[in-house]
């Protein structure tokens, strides 16, 4: 190949590389396989051989591939010793850190000036460039010797391979530190992909960092998100600045990247600001931070201040309270929800996470305890997600205490005893008897409402007190309370008392749509129930349908069958069905099959509409009633209205109606016509 094609074929190559690695890394939607991707990899290595005096190598994608595995990392001994910073968890102690730092320097006069960052929550590593060439990486360590991982950092895009030339030329020897991290989304979508293999998870993003560094084989490395920011200097030689402030600048010129949240801080307040602020937006940043730093800005003074005990005087983290913290499970214990779900709880010993004592942490249902596989007695770690609700990310297996055993879902219900059911396709495991004291107040509640039977005045709060006073324990209850009952109750009138023993009574004839979804079966909403009395007609017809049955209705699938079928087969649902026929309730039936007469019906494609007040019906049954029977119920009176039902004290649209010539009816008349009384 010719220089200039082959200049130009590496340019194309460079830029596809790059392109896949954004696909593969950023994007998580690779487009090529491995294979494809080495090939053309190494197409371009070939070529950078091939015309090695021609092109510049120091930033080809070839320099960031990874090498063959090693057998062990080599020792590198750091040029100037990396230290750790003191810590502070308040904002009196970064006033308290400025006092000391001004006392030590015999100037308590002069303000301070500092610079403020937030503390990434990853893996310190430090590089060093000899004339602007990256030559070596380690870790930490112990902070005098780490471990060379040069290799790894090099499959990071955000490592520089060599210093940009600025405005200020590359030293000769420069050691620069940072932070390597993993972004939050990058870190669940690799655990996520863990998962999907069948690999463990990482507990958190800094686990997932540090486990990416440490792998003897960069090519796993160069396969993980990992990002870098740059915010310390070691040693130098040929370069000097006056202040951090400065050497961040200059970091930026040479192509370092620096995070964008530093800020210069004139004075202490400045600092405690500062904290608030970051701390304030810490969960919005797409990166965990564990804190803030705050540096003495001048270098001079850095240097007089020196160090204490391996931490820097002139330097201060202000942690911020721990999202994760490592406790003991109690036990597990089952607790049953309002909608009879069975939620597994983890009792905890209690902890302290994110400036809260967390005691106890859900664990949702019984495929999230399979997958973290927790047990009593396991030590966990738990953390509140969103800095709320705790959770438990992971157990430490190997604190796990001998003989634990895998957590099994209770067969019955913990609350009243009845057998649980699990629906296909829900993770949840439920109680159904519609009496369990768990969910009776629910149950009651949604039975009373206005889709359903209807009870004026019977709201969430009498329904809590009623059954608090043991005067209900399941929604047939309330038609044997008598008027006593009520008024013995808190701030309850007679009259109100009165109308409450009322609207229980009106109740009594719901149409059966109303009924059946009064009952509150899982599945079975207002559509639902009106398909079901569509095919059955009668109450006992839908008792006695068998799962396939339901199932061959129109509209109603497998998994709504399978949930109406088990309601039914619920004894204690049974007794309660029963207890409310003996009380009187008897829904409107039909015979089974049969549709409503809608075509002989008076009311078929007929425009109602009413006013004042009715003698016996409500305007809800009412409307029921015309819109059963395929009429159509409106409200305000046009040429089109059919007909208006007048009540007692009708004004204006019983005006109108007369001036429209349309007819108006009485409740009997509209009742007469309907077909019924
Ligand atoms: S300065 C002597 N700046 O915090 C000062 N450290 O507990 C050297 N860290 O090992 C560190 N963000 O891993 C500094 N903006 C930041 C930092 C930061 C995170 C980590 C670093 C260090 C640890 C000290």
């Amino acid at each position: 190949m010719e220089k200039e094609a082959a200049l130009k074929r590496i340019r194309e190559l460079r830029d596809l590389i790059e392109y896949h690695n954004r696909q593969y890394y950023q994007l998580d939607a690779p487009e090529i396989s491995d294979a494809e991707y080495d090939r053309i990899l190494n197409e371009l290595r070939d070529l950078e051989r091939k015309w090695a005096g021609y092109v510049d190598i120091s930033d080809s994608p070839t320099q960031r591939i990874g090498a063959p595995p090693l057998e062990k990392f080599n020792s590198v001994t750091h040029l100037t010793p990396m230290l750790s910073l003191s810590n502070a968890f308040s904002e009196e102690e970064i006033i308290e850190f400025d006092s000391r730092i001004k006392r030590l320097l015999g100037n308590n006069a002069e303000t301070i000036d500092f610079v403020a960052e937030p503390k990434i929550d990853g893996v310190a590593i430090n590089l060093i460039y000899e004339k602007g060439v990256l030559t070596v990486g380690a870790t930490r360590g112990d902070g005098f010797v780490g471990e060379d991982v040069t290799r790894n950092l090099k499959t990071i895009r955000n490592v520089p391979l060599r210093m940009k030339e600025g405005r200020r030329p590359a030293p000769s020897r420069i050691e620069i530190r940072g932070e390597v991290y993993i972004r939050t989304e990058d870190f669940k979508r690799l655990n996520k992909r863990r998962e999907e293999r069948g690999e463990p998870l990482f507990a958190n993003p800094r686990n997932a960092a540090a486990g990416s560094l440490r792998q003897l084989d960069s090519r796993i490395t160069r396969r993980r998100p990992l990002d870098i920011y740059f915010y310390a200097l070691g040693d130098s030689e040929g370069v000097s600045f006056a202040t951090h402030w400065e050497f961040l600048q200059a970091l930026h010129e040479w192509g370092f990247r620096t995070n964008e949240h530093i800020k210069q801080a004139p004075d202490a307040n400045a600092c405690v600001e500062y904290y608030r602020d970051i701390m304030e937006r810490r969960l919005t940043l797409p990166y965990e931070i564990d804190g803030v730093v705050i540096k003495v800005n001048s270098l001079e003074l850095q240097d007089r201040l020196g160090s204490i005990s391996r931490s820097p005087r002139w330097a201060l983290a202000c942690k911020f309270p721990a999202t994760q913290e490592t406790t003991v499970v109690k036990k597990i214990e089952v607790s049953v929800g309002r909608t009879g779900a069975l939620t597994p709880i983890a009792y905890l010993e209690p902890v302290r996470v994110g400036g809260v004592v967390v005691s106890r942490a859900s664990l949702h249902n019984i495929d999230e305890i399979r997958k973290k596989d927790v047990r009593d007695g396991d030590t966990v770690i738990v953390q509140r997600a969103g800095d709320v609700i705790p959770e438990i990310v992971k157990v430490i297996e190997s604190k796990r205490p001998h003989g634990a055993g895998e957590f099994e879902m209770p067969e019955t219900c913990p609350v009243c005893g009845s057998r649980v059911v699990r629906l296909e396709g829900e993770s949840a495991f439920r109680c159904i008897d519609i009496a369990c004291p768990a969910q009776v107040k629910e149950n009651i509640r949604h039975f009373a409402s206005r889709g359903a039977m209807d009870i004026e005045g019977l709201g969430e709060k009498l329904t809590s007190a009623l059954v608090d006073n043991n005067l209900i324990r399941d929604p047939a209850d309330l038609y044997y309370l008598d008027k006593g009952d009520l008024v013995g109750m808190e701030r309850m009138a007679e009259k109100s008392a009165s109308n409450i023993m009322a609207a229980i009574e009106n109740s009594k004839r719901p149409s059966l749509e109303k009924f059946i979804y009064a009952l509150g079966i899982r599945h079975v909403g207002e559509h639902v129930a009106r398909l079901l009395v569509k095919r059955c007609g009668t109450l006992d017809a839908m008792m006695a349908a068998s799962e396939e049955e339901l199932g061959n209705i129109e509209g109603i699938g497998p998994i709504i069958a399978r949930s109406i079928s088990q309601f039914f087969r619920e004894p204690r649902n049974v007794e309660v069905i029963e207890k409310l026929r003996k009380a009187g309730v008897r829904p409107v039936e039909r015979e089974p099959g049969k549709e409503p007469a809608k075509a002989e019906s008076a009311l078929q494609g007929k425009k109602f509409v009413f006013t004042g007040r009715l003698d016996t019906l409500k305007r809800e049954q009412a409307k029921e009633i015309v819109e059963s029977l395929g009429g159509e119920f409106t409200d305000s009176v046009t040429k089109k209205t059919d007909f208006v039902v007048a009540g007692e004290e009708a004004g204006s649209k019983l005006e109108k109606a007369r001036s429209l010539g349309i007819p108006v009816l009485t409740e009997k008349e509209f009742l007469e016509m309907a077909g019924g009384g």
